[in-house]
């Protein structure tokens, strides 16, 4: 089965309900039919029923930056994977450096969320999102030639749910390149790209061949090629990048060439 090419956008805590929608329109006039192409747009939980609307007629789909680690209940400010299923998101975004980094989230958290996301497909919500497994290390960690290290650690939500492949993805998000502007070399992302796909495969038996592996760390127009032409790289989870409409149209362009 040949991997679809994602190009994600991850809006972050950027715009308001007026700015969502003109992207999310500005985005599905410029992707058209998207032939070979998937485009996927990430925006905050208070615009996605907005985007959800522009994209409505369109290929486009529409995820979460995050989502709740338990069913349901008595959790202020969280918000459930029935819920974003309801919504119609296909996908959720976990273990998003940020989350990780800046809200201390530990990699129980992220495996308890992604469990809930695989089993709610199991349990009857065909509908449920998919999730996009963020992983990746800081310089620190590289430095001290700690990155696959890191990264095995990360991926252990697979070893207890290698059947969630490949309905899940994983974006190997670096932590020193996103927002610096400052992307990993196409040759660097490839050798990760493919050491996560050999781990996948040999530890936990995943079908990792058809596992969609996203790059994300300062993808731009000017490097979208060069990053998506790697064999093991199936596309990009953007950033700063997608807050632009020609900027991210022009990195959706680049999958095409
Ligand atoms: P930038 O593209 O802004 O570096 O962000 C990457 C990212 O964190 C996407 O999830």
């Amino acid at each position: 089965m040949a991997r679809p090419t994602v190009v994600a956008g991850n809006w972050k805590m950027h715009g308001s309900r007026d700015t969502a929608r003109a992207l999310a329109r500005a985005v599905v006039q410029g992707v058209g039919d998207a032939t070979g192409l998937e485009v996927l747009l990430c925006p905050p939980f208070v615009h996605l029923l907005d985007v959800l609307e522009e994209t409505a007629e369109s290929p486009v789909q529409v995820g979460a930056q995050n989502v709740c680690d338990q069913p349901e209940g008595a959790f202020t400010g969280e918000v459930s994977v029935a819920m974003l299923a309801e919504l119609g998101c296909s996908h959720a975004i976990i273990g998003h450096s940020e989350r990780r980094h800046v809200y201390g989230e530990s990699d129980e958290l992220i495996e308890r969320k992604f469990a809930l996301l695989h089993q709610s497909t199991q349990q009857g919500d065909p509908d449920a999102p998919r999730a996009i497994l963020c992983v990746g290390e800081t310089l620190e960690e590289r430095e001290a030639g700690r990155t696959l290290d890191v990264i095995h650690r990360q991926l252990q939500p697979a070893r207890s749910f290698p059947d969630a492949f490949p309905r899940a993805l994983i974006a190997y998000e670096p932590v020193w390149a996103i927002g610096t502007g400052v992307a990993a070399t196409p040759d660097m992302a490839q050798e990760v790209h493919a050491a996560i796909r050999t781990h996948l495969e040999q530890e936990f038996g995943t079908a990792a061949q058809d596992t969609v592996v996203l790059y994300g760390g300062s993808v731009k127009a000017a490097n979208a090629s060069e990053l998506f032409s790697m064999p093991d790289i199936d596309g990009g989870l953007v950033g700063g990048a997608s807050l632009k409409a020609d900027e991210f149209l022009s990195i959706c362009q680049a999958v095409r060439k």
